[in-house]
């Protein structure tokens, strides 16, 4: 073939479409910029920690799993982000099959936490001991544990006599601690327009039974609970899984394009 007429044929048309090429690039490019800000975020995590309750209670520090994801993240949206910028087909192969793999994994996660739910919810409870257990020890754990109460009007995991797991709140004759049969302030419902918030509030609340307990505190464990806000709340927990599948789905369908877009581009100058 004639080679001016094929090099005149390049300038004017392309089988690449650029849209789908910067809008791959740019969208890499943001979750790129957003990986690095979770490295940077998990590391400074490790940095400030001093103890190693956390990592003990979780099984696996979450600063470290922090890393590990934003690592995993940053190399993959690097794959996309120069391979569509340099149109290379390797690096856009290697983006589409990492992404495929990890959506798929996250996929079977949640499959089987659905169809598995009563060991999801052993698993959740394992967590929640052990960050009852630990609940003085470390000032994360403490402020986890106030935070899940507060939030979802709830104490302990399965009630509030779970908080004898924890040294201080143990409800054997025996403990000498001052708080002992007591459950945390996070556990109390707030008064309406007390003056002076009384933080003993859950002192001696594990001696009581159900009805007493509701007086003062939140009676329901947080199992029941979170169980009941998942119900109540399954359009935003269908939608944030769907923001979490969209991005990935879109990554994965438009670099496969861009890839036979570049084949066939290469084929046509061939
Ligand atoms: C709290 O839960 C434990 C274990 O599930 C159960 O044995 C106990 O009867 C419950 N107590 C109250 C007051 O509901
Ligand atoms: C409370 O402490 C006693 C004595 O140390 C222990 O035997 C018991 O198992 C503890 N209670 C709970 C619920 O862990």
């Amino acid at each position: 073939m004639d080679r001016k007429l094929n090099l005149n044929r390049a300038e004017t048309f392309s089988f690449i479409n650029p849209w789908i090429r910067y809008f791959l690039f740019f969208f890499s490019f943001l979750f790129w910029v957003f990986s690095l800000l979770i490295i940077a975020i998990g590391v400074y995590a490790k940095v400030q920690k001093a103890t190693d309750t956390v990592r003990d209670t979780f099984l696996i520090d979450p600063a470290v799993i922090l890393i590990v994801v934003g690592v995993v993240m940053f190399f993959i949206t690097f794959c996309g982000c120069i391979g569509a910028l340099r149109e290379n087909i390797r690096l856009l192969k290697t983006f589409s099959l990492s992404l495929t793999l990890v959506f798929l994994t996250q996929l079977a996660i949640a499959v089987l936490g659905f169809f598995y739910s009563d060991q999801t919810r052993d698993a959740l409870g394992k967590f929640v001991k052990k960050a009852i257990v630990h609940y003085r020890d470390d000032l994360d754990l403490q402020n986890l544990m106030d935070y899940i109460q507060k939030e979802f009007k709830c104490c302990g995991w399965n009630n509030y006599t779970d908080w004898s797991w924890n040294l201080y709140f143990n409800c054997t004759l025996e403990n000498p601690s001052t708080e002992r049969c007591a459950v945390p302030f996070s556990c109390c419902t707030p008064v309406p327009g007390e003056a002076v918030i009384n933080t003993m509030c859950g002192f001696g609340v594990q001696t009581q039974n159900y009805l007493d307990a509701t007086r003062t505190i939140y009676p329901v464990g947080c199992a029941d609970k979170a169980v009941m806000w998942v119900e109540s709340h399954l359009l935003l927990v269908g939608a944030l899984a769907l923001g979490m599948a969209l991005p990935q789905i879109a990554g994965i369908v438009l670099s496969q394009i861009l890839i036979s877009q570049i084949q066939d581009e290469i084929s046509s100058v061939m």
